[in-house]
């Protein structure tokens, strides 16, 4: 297939369209969350720190003075805050066009653990988004054509980063391995988006889901990686994060995609690049691990999703 060299440019206008972005404060969230803006959408930008979320703001007020923004409040490592921002975020918005799942946390070096005890990664990358897009599914269900965006990364396939969900152990009490833990919260998202999108299908409901990953990106993720990570090789390998936003950008808003399309930088092995269509590993479409992983989800977020 031609490359499409996709870029900023081909969204097309957004006006009208409300959409809300985890993880909006830093990289490729900001990032987005600037293009989003330009292209006229109301974006609800989703923060756990509102200090840091205020400057993000300004940062695109500077760029986009007519930029419309909505700083919300949600922690997606605390269940209570994810219920309050879905509760908010319904009692002033009647739509919602796109939710994008992009926040996240990488690897760090102690096991640390979400206000409901859950670890860190798989509490805030996979159970807190599975919890959000539960929680905001019905008014998306009234929006045409919604979608739900879903961030992952080239770790959901690497050794180095497990590329399995540890089900003897999903919360890494008895050994907590950084990375694994890292990989198998972006093979969940993966395998929630697409799970998500045979349950949208199976029920008739017109919100498709897409998914993406950034490559590799220069942002704020790889800071608990040592100096040598996070300050040498992030720097000098890592593409700019206006290029690391496209591939999520691309899975929010391209027109007509089937659902359970998957984005990502076509260059460098898949490191950086415009994005196209790629492929997730196989394990990323395994229909029972992802029933598995989803009815787990339920049990531990408290919430079972309802398709009718
Ligand atoms: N950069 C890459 O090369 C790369 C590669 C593969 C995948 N990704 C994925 O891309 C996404 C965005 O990462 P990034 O590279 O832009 O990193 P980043 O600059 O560190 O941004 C991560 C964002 O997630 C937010 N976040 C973390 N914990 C949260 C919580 N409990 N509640 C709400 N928000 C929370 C952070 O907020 P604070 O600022 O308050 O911490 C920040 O806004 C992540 O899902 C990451 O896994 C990135």
């Amino acid at each position: 297939m031609e490359p499409t060299n996709w870029k900023a440019d081909d969204i097309p206008s957004l006006q009208g369209q409300t959409i809300v972005i985890t993880g909006a404060n830093s990289g490729i969230g900001l990032e987005t969350s600037k293009v989003l803006s330009k292209k006229g959408a109301q974006v609800i930008m989703a923060v756990r720190n509102l200090q840091k979320g205020k400057q993000a703001v300004e940062e695109i007020q500077k760029e986009y003075p007519d930029a419309k923004m909505d700083l919300m409040v949600l922690d997606l490592a605390d269940f209570d805050s994810i219920k309050k921002f879905a509760d908010d975020f319904k009692s002033k918005y009647p739509q919602l066009n796109v939710l994008i799942n992009n926040a996240g946390v990488m690897s760090p070096p102690n096991r640390e653990t979400t206000k409901q005890g859950f670890e860190i990664q798989l509490g805030t990358n996979h159970l807190g988004h599975f919890l959000l897009t539960g929680l905001v599914l019905d008014v998306m269900k009234k929006t045409p054509n919604s979608r739900v965006a879903v961030q992952s990364s080239l770790a959901h396939k690497m050794k180095r980063y497990l590329a399995d969900i540890n089900f003897d152990d999903l919360n890494w009490e008895k050994i907590y391995n950084k990375d694994h833990a890292y990989g198998q919260s972006k093979l969940a998202n993966l395998l929630f988006a697409y799970e998500l999108d045979r349950k949208l299908k199976a029920n008739n409901i017109q919100i498709t889901v897409a998914a993406a990953h950034p490559g590799f990106t220069k942002s704020n993720l790889q800071k608990d990686q040592g100096f040598i990570i996070s300050e040498i090789v992030v720097r000098l390998l890592g593409q700019k994060v206006d290029m690391g936003a496209l591939p999520i950008l691309r899975a929010a808003t391209e027109n007509n995609l089937k659902g359970a399309e998957y984005f990502g930088p076509i260059k460098s092995n898949e490191m950086k690049g415009y994005p196209e269509l790629v492929k997730s590993s196989e394990k990323s479409h395994n229909i029972e691990l992802a029933k598995k992983l989803w009815e787990i989800s339920e049990k531990l977020t408290g919430f079972t999703y309802k398709f009718n």
